[in-house]
């Protein structure tokens, strides 16, 4: 996820792209760049760090002209650097994107052995030498992005300049954002509309696999094959501060729904159906190591600690390898015993968190192999590991996490069926039906997501409550926990996440008609047992909010109300279970007033023990 803002017209754009780029900084800040065209050539200005940094180097180096592309960076492919950073240069041409090239070692390998010479570690690179390779074969820049683009497999927007035809940006689109807004005698790109809301209100969104020629007089656009499209712009209506929530009351909702695309951009070129495997060099074991682990640990806190309790039950099902997960403040304080043999693997959104950061330090000064997964690149915690496997969720400003858990699950899978397949514990067809089952996620997702309105009716009378019970058993008893947590970190209701197995030992005695309990129950392996338990609850009077599989006919029997979500492998039940929660607890917080983005007391990265 990264900022794109491109200009064409008679103004003077410099300050303009950089004043649409600090609007997009929610979407990257590792580093930030602006190439403009200056009446002769195209210059190029950028800065690892925060914008406040390009602006600084802009002082010393102005870029002055009146057609221009800026980025600002959240990095997929190579280190937050200043040769990493956007736009990237080929020739006469300039280059910013947003998105990952699934194949973009396959275009390498081809490029190189055409003698291209590579400044830096990106994928996008590898886009802006394909376009410069067909420009220098004649084409015009239009063409030249067109042809480059049918060699490129994956997510991208972008937007292009061209030195040998400076009076336009080229833009093209296929699974990352990009909208185009309309001036007077002047045009604007940007991954997100309040980039250039202050400039026009007459925008359109680009379409999956459309093209579109941005002179000053207007936008010419096509599919990608070359047909012409006619949609016509339309006026925005939101205000600067919806605009940047993307129409959402707050950004944890955005986040929320942002989850379909977040998992596709974590999965993106790490599935071969074809060979039935995961493609994931930087797990960073070979075969023979992954058959010589004896035991995996996973280390994490909070929202990670309850990823890494479901990476526990996949990989001990998957792999066949014994795995336990430690809360990582307790892993440190308890003098662990790990070695060569154990694989330990920290979990981490922000890649920053102290206390995980100090158990992976621990575990790997006593010999044990580590990995981490982590979102934020070259951040401190895959500074440390041994390897590093990133969820692409994007930046997540909503403090209580919600799109880093659910790339968080998907990790999970992976390193699963890595495991599982190298160790020769997971057949064929079982991995098949997990990865195709993986794949198809995003859409179930977006099915669930559906719900929003049902789940907010249902949220209202949770709202009165003063505590409320979760519960879930084998993969679900993660779910429940997480559950618990996001209801308490953002209403301040107090709830509990308990293995349903767990209540009649203690809990039980908590229940009665003011505490709700919310029971995840999908068809699984399990189902009948945590039906059982419900029933318990059921007797003590307390009022039922099952999270059950479609097609469930007896749950209507059990539950007071239910959320149904979509059929998937019993494996996988957590990436559907989890969003009904999410929004239950965001709709409970906002009916109750708090403030969901930035609740009391919690801090988005906690870099004290
Ligand atoms: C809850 C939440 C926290 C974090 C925890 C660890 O919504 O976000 O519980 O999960 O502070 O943070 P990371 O994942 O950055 O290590």
């Amino acid at each position: 996820m990264c900022g794109i803002v491109g200009y064409v017209g008679p103004q003077s754009c410099s300050d303009l792209l950089v004043d649409g780029l600090r609007r997009l900084e929610y979407r990257g800040y590792d580093s930030a760049g602006l190439a403009i065209y200056d009446g002769k050539k195209i210059s190029v200005v950028r800065a690892v760090g925060k914008l406040q940094n390009l602006v600084k180097a802009l002082r010393e180096q102005p870029l002055e002209g009146t057609v221009g592309i800026g980025h600002t960076r959240w990095a997929t492919h190579g280190r937050p650097t200043e040769v990493n950073a956007h736009p990237h240069v080929a020739g006469n041409i300039a280059l910013v994107h947003n998105g990952i090239i699934e194949n973009h070692l396959e275009l390498k390998r081809q490029l190189a052995e055409q003698g291209v010479k590579f400044a830096s570690d990106t994928d996008t690179e590898i886009v802006a030498h394909l376009i410069h390779r067909e420009s220098s074969a004649g084409n015009d820049l239009f063409t030249s992005v067109q042809r480059a683009l049918r060699q490129v497999r994956g997510a991208y927007a972008v937007a292009v300049i061209d030195q040998k035809q400076p009076d336009r940006v080229v833009v093209a689109k296929n699974a990352s954002p990009l909208v185009i807004g309309f001036g007077e005698g002047e045009m604007f790109c940007a991954s997100d509309i309040p980039a250039i809301l202050p400039y026009t209100k007459i925008m359109l969104p680009l379409d999956e696999g459309e093209i579109g020629i941005l002179p000053r007089e207007g936008l010419q656009l096509f599919t990608l094959d070359g047909t012409s499209v006619g949609r016509q712009p339309h006026t925005i209506t939101w205000n600067a501060a919806q605009a940047e929530k993307g129409g959402f009351k707050h950004f944890m909702l955005k986040e929320i729904h942002e989850q379909p695309r977040a998992i596709e951009d974590t999965l993106r070129g790490r599935v071969d159906l074809a060979a039935t495997d995961v493609v994931a060099s930087e797990i960073g074991l070979d075969e023979a190591t992954a058959k010589s682990i004896q035991r995996v640990y996973f280390i994490a806190c909070g929202t990670s600690h309850h990823a890494a309790l479901y990476g526990r039950i996949l990989t001990e099902h998957l792999a066949r390898v014994p795995a336990t997960t430690e809360l990582a403040s307790e892993f440190i304080g308890r003098d662990p015993v790990v070695g060569p043999t154990d694989l330990v693997i920290a979990v981490s959104q922000s890649g920053e968190t102290l206390d995980t950061l100090v158990a992976l330090k621990a575990a790997k000064a006593q010999g044990a192999k580590t990995l981490c997964i982590v979102n934020v690149i070259d951040s401190a915690i895959p500074r440390v590991a041994g390897a590093a496997l990133y969820t692409h969720a994007g930046p997540e400003i909503g403090v209580a996490s919600t799109k880093c858990f659910t790339t968080q699950l998907a990790a999970m899978v992976l390193i699963a069926v890595y495991l599982g397949r190298r160790r020769g514990t997971l057949s064929q067809e079982r991995a098949h039906t997990i990865l195709q089952g993986l794949v198809e996620l995003p859409h179930q997702m977006r099915a669930v997501l559906a719900l929003d309105d049902i789940i907010r009716d249902l949220a209202r009378p949770l709202a009165s409550a003063k505590s409320a019970l979760f519960l879930g058993r084998g993969v679900s008893y993660p779910i429940a926990a997480e559950g618990a947590l996001k209801l308490k970190e953002i209403s301040y209701i107090h709830a509990e996440g308990y293995a349903a197995g767990e209540m009649k030992h203690g809990p039980i005695a908590l229940i009665d008609a003011e505490v709700p309990v919310i029971a995840i129950m999908p068809d699984d392996t399990v189902y009948d047992k945590i039906a059982s338990n419900v029933q318990e609850a059921k007797a003590r009077e307390a009022r039922v909010l099952a999270i059950a599989t479609k097609g469930n006919a007896d749950i209507g029997g059990i539950a007071n109300n239910t959320i149904y979500v979509p059929k998937v492998d019993p494996a996988l039940t957590p990436f559907v279970t989890t969003l009904p929660l999410q929004l239950l607890s965001y709709y409970v917080a906002d009916f109750k007033g708090t403030d969901v983005d930035q609740p009391r007391n919690l801090a988005k990265t906690v870099t004290v023990e």
